[in-house]
């Protein structure tokens, strides 16, 4: 049994690569479904619709736990996903998503417990973090911000370029006044990570930036430690695959700019 990791497209790859640092032993699935991303400015039964063929098609592959390494996919699928198929689809098949656990880890970082998000428009819409973070620390307030801009920046590979700067100081300025509060900020999407240098240039320098990946290899490593009847049933060659729904001459050149190396993919279809 594989891990699999599914994103719309090649974002979830800073997810992965947090996830293989930690978790280096394991052998692991990468599906990005970039012949239909991004997802983030799609509707709520599309994007429920696209990432369950996907699982099912990482669950065809011996992927018997999926981590759904895109925040528009968490905030708009998973929750219908475990409710509506998983009972269906294999009562041992596991999938986790990357809100909860961002979340859970809030609360340590922020202190004077006015938070912001910046996300894609689908995430801020679904009020996802909004709703985990009532149930888990409503103590802790948090000003969701849309950032349509900033993952066709990062596709386009336009990180250096004066246009990047000017919409990424554009959403922080946004972000700050509607909460000058704000001491911690996360990076509610797959791509913004590689923006980081310039929300960083941006931001107040007192406030704090939380990354999603290591937060999600953490979580990762300790839900395997709390179940052994999972962790016990996965296969442990330290390799990866990936798998795209594009031509894989297009995903083998951006996925590149995400793990900072040359890669080899194979293109499905989902359905298959
Ligand atoms: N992976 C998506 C996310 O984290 C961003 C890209 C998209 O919109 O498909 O929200």
């Amino acid at each position: 049994m594989k891990i699999g990791v599914f994103d719309s497209g090649y974002g979830g790859l800073t997810i992965l690569k947090d996830i293989r640092k930690r978790l280096p032993q394991y052998d692991y699935l990468y599906l990005g479904d970039n012949a239909r991303n991004p997802y983030g400015s799609r509707s709520f039964e599309i994007v429920y619709e696209f990432t369950l063929q996907a699982v099912k098609a990482l669950f065809q592959r011996e992927c018997h736990l999926v981590i759904l390494a895109c925040n528009t996919a968490s905030a708009k699928a998973l929750r219908s996903i475990q409710q509506n198929n998983l009972p269906s689809l294999g009562p041992t098949k596991r999938v986790l998503g990357v809100i909860r656990p961002t979340v859970e880890v809030l609360p340590d970082f922020t202190h004077s417990k006015h938070v912001g998000l910046l996300a894609t428009p689908g995430t801020v819409k679904s009020n996802s973090y909004s709703l985990e973070l009532q149930k888990l620390a409503p103590e802790v307030k948090i000003t969701e911000h849309a950032c349509p801009m900033w993952v066709p920046i990062v596709e386009n590979n336009e990180i250096e370029s004066p246009g990047a700067d000017y919409f990424v100081k554009k959403e922080i300025d946004n972000l700050m006044n509607k909460d000058p509060d704000i001491d911690t900020v996360v990076l509610g999407c797959t791509h913004y990570p590689l923006l980081e240098n310039k929300i960083r240039k941006y931001l107040p320098e007192t406030v704090k930036i939380l990354c999603q990946g290591p937060v999600v290899a953490d979580s990762l490593a300790d839900y395997l430690q709390r179940h052994p009847e999972i962790e016990s049933k996965l296969s442990k060659g330290s390799s990866i695959k990936y798998l795209t729904t594009e031509h894989t001459e297009k995903f083998d050149s951006l996925a590149s700019l995400f793990l900072g190396k040359a890669i080899s993919s194979h293109t499905i279809s989902i359905p298959d």
